[in-house]
């Protein structure tokens, strides 16, 4: 995936830009995609296991998880969205990982993932805020027990 991360910093930005402004101000979708370009975007890659999805030979979206059970990511590329990708990624990464460490999956899903999360059995268990570059977003905490 390391040489992939030129193709997911892309897909990042695209999947915010196209996704973003249906929930999100301008200024929350420019300090979000802003994250693309972040030093720390190849940890936010790296540190776990990210899957990515492919079609016809190119890398259309990805999704991350941890061994503890978390999903750090899950963005498809803005020409893609809509096309049942996102669900798929996040399926396969599930399905690799049938046993997290703390025996559930959780996530802190955007406006607009909270819908496919709730569709592949996670509930939404609080929220939280957190801050980027001086905007403020709300993520939706959302959860789900292992085996299930
Ligand atoms: C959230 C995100 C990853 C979803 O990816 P996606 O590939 O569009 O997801 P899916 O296509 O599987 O599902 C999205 C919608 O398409 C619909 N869909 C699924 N398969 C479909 C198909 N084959 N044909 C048409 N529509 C389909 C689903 O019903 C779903 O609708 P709903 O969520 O409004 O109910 C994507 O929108 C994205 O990258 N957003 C920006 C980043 C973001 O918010 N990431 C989450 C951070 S945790």
């Amino acid at each position: 995936v390391q040489a992939d991360l030129p193709v997911l910093r892309e897909i990042y930005r695209s999947a915010v830009h196209s996704a973003g402004p249906a929930a999100y101000t301008p200024a929350q979708v420019r300090a979000w995609s802003g994250f693309a370009r972040d030093a720390a975007f190849a940890g936010f890659v790296l540190d776990v296991q990210t899957y990515v999805a492919e079609r016809s030979g190119s890398v259309v979206g990805f999704c991350g998880i941890a061994e503890d059970g978390h999903i750090a990511a899950l963005y498809v590329d803005g020409g893609r969205i809509g096309q049942g990708i996102g669900s798929a990624l996040l399926r396969h990464a599930l399905a690799a990982h049938p046993r997290p460490a703390t025996g559930r999956y959780y996530a802190e899903a955007s406006r607009l993932s909270l819908p496919l999360f709730e569709r592949c059995g996670f509930r939404r268990v609080g929220s939280e805020l957190v801050e980027r570059d001086g905007e403020t977003f709300e993520r939706l905490l959302v959860e789900m027990p292992a085996g299930q």
